[in-house]
């Protein structure tokens, strides 16, 4: 049985139809303290627990749902679609937690094993003291773009090319590219240009996760007259006024997938979740 998170409740029902298996209801109830109570009535042998962590409710509902789960399943399997805190993966100054490392365990100690899509550094799925599974996604981001002419899929930075090669494989055809980003701060960016020509031709830019909408606007002001621009990502946070951001750099259109769950949200990860499932 899946057990949807009230974050994902689009990709926990995709996943259902999927595998054929029947979607738990769950009850929520919040208290005058702010606290929330979820209950799940039932599950059966195998509860799959489907929430991405995209707030810190949605991690402790997700520790929850695993908690009631796990006094009437045999087997618990979370999946956790967009793995929140997962780009906290090192301690840079003394007296830092590494965050990945601290919510991985907590989700650790409520299943036998979890399932992560597109984690943005492979190596978290070793902060988990039971085996984590990656999924990737990024296969069928090519399925909303249109036609493209002479198409660049660019990434921000290196670590985000396999994305940007898969997403134009999956396309068919095209050149792969790179910038090299420096962060500055949370939210400004410094990007140095790629030598690929952008006039006259369709740029599709790709990343893991658009959070801010500072990497993605700052790229596209590096672009020189390009004839489109498409943003895609596996996982489109669009924090604060980031889709604000990328309209006014001049964005054709954005597509994500619904391991967030946002109006982009035009591709489903559940096909890629169920075949690791
Ligand atoms: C970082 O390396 C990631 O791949 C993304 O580029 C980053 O998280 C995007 O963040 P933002 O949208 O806030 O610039």
């Amino acid at each position: 049985m899946i057990v949807p998170g009230s974050a994902s409740q689009e990709v926990a029902a995709a996943l259902a139809a999927e595998l054929d298996e029947p979607l738990a209801p769950v009850e929520y109830e919040r208290f005058a303290d702010g606290e929330q109570l979820v209950r799940v009535p039932e599950t059966d042998d195998r509860a799959v627990v489907v929430a991405s962590t995209v707030s810190d409710r949605a991690h402790v509902e997700l520790l929850q749902l695993q908690d009631a789960a796990r006094q009437q399943a045999d087997e618990v399997v979370t999946v956790v679609p967009y793995m929140g805190y997962g780009r906290q993966d090192q301690a840079f100054e003394a007296g830092e937690p590494v965050s990945a490392r601290a919510v991985a365990r907590a989700i650790s100690t409520g299943t036998d094993r979890v399932l992560t899509v597109n984690p943005h550094e492979p190596a978290v799925r070793d902060f988990f003291d039971v085996p984590c599974e990656p999924v990737d996604a990024a296969g069928r981001l090519a399925d909303p773009l249109p036609a493209l002419s002479e198409p660049l899929f660019l990434s921000p930075d290196a670590g985000a090319v396999g994305i940007a090669e898969t997403v134009r494989d999956a396309h068919g055809a095209g050149e792969v590219d790179y910038f090299e980003k420096h962060r500055l701060s949370d939210t400004e960016v410094e990007i140095q240009p790629s030598d690929a020509a952008t006039a006259d031709r369709d740029v599709v830019l790709v990343d893991d996760i658009v959070a801010t909408g500072s990497t993605m606007s700052t790229a596209i002001s590096q672009l020189e007259a390009p004839a489109r621009v498409f943003v895609t990502c596996v996982h489109p946070l669009l924090a604060a006024d980031a889709r604000t951001k990328l309209a006014n750099a001049g964005v054709d259109a954005v597509y994500g997938t619904d391991t967030v769950e946002r109006a982009v949200s035009a591709v489903s990860a559940a096909p890629a979740i169920a075949e690791r499932l």
